[in-house]
């Protein structure tokens, strides 16, 4: 609550600082008769995440412009990514982007995106994100919460990045290694023998420059986008993961639009999956240059197999441990052999 206090006091102030009257109700405000809609992510101004979401304000507001103002607070500046959730949840922002793994607290059904090695492919890990009539049952399943997603944006292939080079499972032992905030992305580091650290994202620098850890995992564009690639100088390609951001709404918000209103912000939402889709690529491409060429890191291809013998259990645990995630998995790999077989032929 005196969370929720001091992020209305930011939101006011910053409706204030630009001129703009707003009314407070809970914290949802209104400025010159428009609804503001509040985003808040966790990338910089130039990531494809907050260009796709520039895609989604230009749409709703072309077309629901004279109710709806969309406003897009990047860099973690309203919290980070489970401080959002629960800003999220209880209303006082409309919407966040965030990774699955911040979702497994409240739907463990999402704990199935931080099996290592679960995508055998980018083919099958975007075919089964964009299936989004399959994608529909699983974004329901936090509607109990008070939120839902909307859509899903690539946030790549992770692999693990530290002050010291990592070329087998074996340098990994002991380091201590930052993880996401969920228990799934905390057993998947330990099986590899590294010391699991969970913190959220904005504190990860500070903490590698400090020496407090000694390296994280994520896509390429952490090194650049999020200067780690300043503080770490070697980035192993072992591709672990492949965990998406979801673009999560306040379901009070959603439900209390109109037929008319939800259609639009629900194009909007895929439309900016596709905008965010078009710069993935390109931008890992021009990180790894940027990376290597002007901060010095060095990128060291490693024996993937290797890694994924060392942690080959951890689905079946999973999968034990957790009944909800079977039907998705299954799906998955559905999804994956259709890919495989492909490549044989
Ligand atoms: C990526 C991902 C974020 C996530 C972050 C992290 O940048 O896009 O959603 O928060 O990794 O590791 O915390």
């Amino acid at each position: 609550m005196k969370n929720l206090k001091r992020i209305c006091a930011i939101l006011l102030a910053a409706g204030l600082a630009l001129g703009s009257v707003s009314s407070m109700s809970g914290c949802a405000s209104v400025s010159n008769g428009k609804r503001i809609v509040r985003i808040s992510h966790a990338q910089s101004e130039t990531h494809p995440e907050h260009l796709g979401l520039l895609k989604f304000k230009e749409y709703i507001e072309e077309r629901l412009g004279d109710k709806y103002e969309i406003q897009i607070y990047p860099n973690e500046l309203l919290g980070g990514a489970q401080k959002a959730i629960e800003l999220t949840q209880t209303g006082a922002i409309d919407f966040v982007v965030a990774g699955t793994a911040n979702l497994e607290n409240f739907a463990d059904v999402y704990e199935v995106f931080s099996m290592p090695y679960l995508f055998t492919s980018e083919e099958a890990y975007h075919e089964v994100m964009n299936d989004t009539d399959y994608m529909e049952a699983v974004y329901e399943s936090t509607n109990e919460a008070g939120f839902r997603v909307l859509t899903w944006y690539n946030a790549g292939t992770r692999s693990f990045y530290a002050k010291k080079p990592i070329h087998t499972p074996d340098d990994l032992k002991g380091l201590k290694m930052r993880v996401q905030q969920s228990p799934a992305s905390v057993n998947m580091a330990n099986a590899f023998g590294a010391a699991a650290s969970p913190m959220s994202f904005g504190e990860v620098y500070t903490a590698i420059q400090q020496g407090v850890i000694d390296g994280a995992e994520n896509n390429e564009l952490a090194l650049t986008n999020n200067k780690h690639g300043e503080v770490a100088k070697y980035y192993s390609y072992n591709m672990h993961q492949m965990v998406p951001d979801m673009l999560i709404g306040n379901l009070k918000f959603l439900e209390g639009l109109s037929d008319e209103e939800y259609a639009i912000f629900r194009d909007a939402a895929l439309l900016s999956t596709e905008e965010e889709m078009i710069y993935w690529d390109e931008q890992v491409e021009e990180a790894k240059k940027i990376a290597s060429e002007q901060m010095g890191v060095e990128f060291i291809d490693v024996d993937v197999q290797t890694f994924r013998d060392k942690v080959a259990g951890v689905q079946q645990d999973m999968l034990d441990e957790n009944e909800h995630i079977q039907e998705l998995y299954d799906h998955i790999q559905q999804v994956n052999e259709k890919y495989t077989q492909e490549e044989g032929e």
